[in-house]
């Protein structure tokens, strides 16, 4: 079931480079509580920000984190464009109408000995929620992220209670300097990667993956407008034909995609 709320903003830290980590709750607790219990990691909001023509359509946000005892939906925003420049410079007490949980979000079992969740860039937030929930199902990850530098990144405190966390700078100035996908980490035995980040590295990695035929799932972030399935505009072209990554995805198999043959 999807839920359109009104979220109040109770907390915004910046983060570096003008982005923001922001904890909302619902106006409604009750509704709220319903709709905060119902996520999976992976899935993600559809906000309307309110204030701009340009921001007519409401925009895609990963879900970092939800507590269902505070009742806190956790969102980190980059500074990407007129509406995310808004949300960055929200102020405490400010109202945003949320449409949630959209999409599938990650899928794991506990016959999961050794997953590896690599993220670049804002591609971290969601890999909170899933690494909280491996935890959750006895299952402890390990993480792999990249950043250009080490002011970008995000959530490694909290990433590093849950699991190993391995990182990679492009400057060098934390962890082992390059790509992700150049790490070292990578190179180790892994029975599945769940990967968010920029598109060529999702390839990169699904690429390492299917060379040790390790289970993969990424997350496409494809532009997207009503989240819902129903405007075609995040359509991608799979081996089970053309699907809405809104609905389908964003989380998909990477047999499923039809990268290996691009
Ligand atoms: C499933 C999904 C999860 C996402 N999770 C996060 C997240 O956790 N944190 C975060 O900061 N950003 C996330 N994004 C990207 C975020 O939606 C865009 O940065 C935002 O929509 C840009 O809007 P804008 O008005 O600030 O900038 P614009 O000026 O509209 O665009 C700036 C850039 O964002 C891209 N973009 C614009 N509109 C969309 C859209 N509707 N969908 C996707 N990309 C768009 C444009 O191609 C452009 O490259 C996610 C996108 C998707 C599809
Ligand atoms: S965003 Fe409208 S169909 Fe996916």
């Amino acid at each position: 079931m999807k839920y359109l709320l009104d979220f109040t903003l109770t907390d915004i830290h910046p983060t570096g480079a003008g982005d923001a980590m922001l904890r909302l709750t619902p106006v409604d607790p009750v509704r709220g509580g319903n709709a905060l219990r119902q996520v999976s990691a992976g899935q993600f909001v559809n906000i309307h920000v309110p204030q701009s023509h340009s921001t007519f359509l409401r925009r895609p946000i990963s879900i970092c984190d939800v507590c269902t005892d505070t009742l806190t939906l956790t969102l980190f925003v980059k500074d990407a464009g007129a509406a995310t420049h808004t949300l960055c410079n929200a102020n405490s007490g400010e109202q945003f109408n949320i449409l949630l949980p959209l999409g599938n979000g990650f899928s794991f079992d506990s016959s999961i000995k050794s997953p590896l969740l690599v993220a670049g860039g804002v591609g971290i937030a969601p890999m909170l929620f899933l690494a909280k929930q491996m935890k959750k199902a006895g299952i402890t990850p390990t993480m792999l992220l990249g950043a250009v530098s080490a002011d970008r990144l995000i959530l490694t405190e909290k990433l590093s209670e849950l699991g190993e966390v391995n990182i990679a700078t492009n400057d060098g100035s934390a962890g082992e300097r390059g790509l992700v996908t150049e790490h070292s980490a990578l190179q180790r035995q892994w029975d599945s990667i769940y990967c968010c980040g920029p598109l060529p590295m999702m390839k990169a990695v699904a690429g390492e993956a299917l060379k040790k035929e390790i289970s993969c799932q990424v997350s496409l972030e494809n532009v997207m407008a009503c989240g819902l399935g129903a405007c075609l505009c995040c359509v991608e072209d799979t081996r089970h034909g053309n699907v809405c990554v809104c609905k389908e995805g964003p989380v998909f198999n990477i047999k499923e995609l039809k990268w290996q043959t691009m």
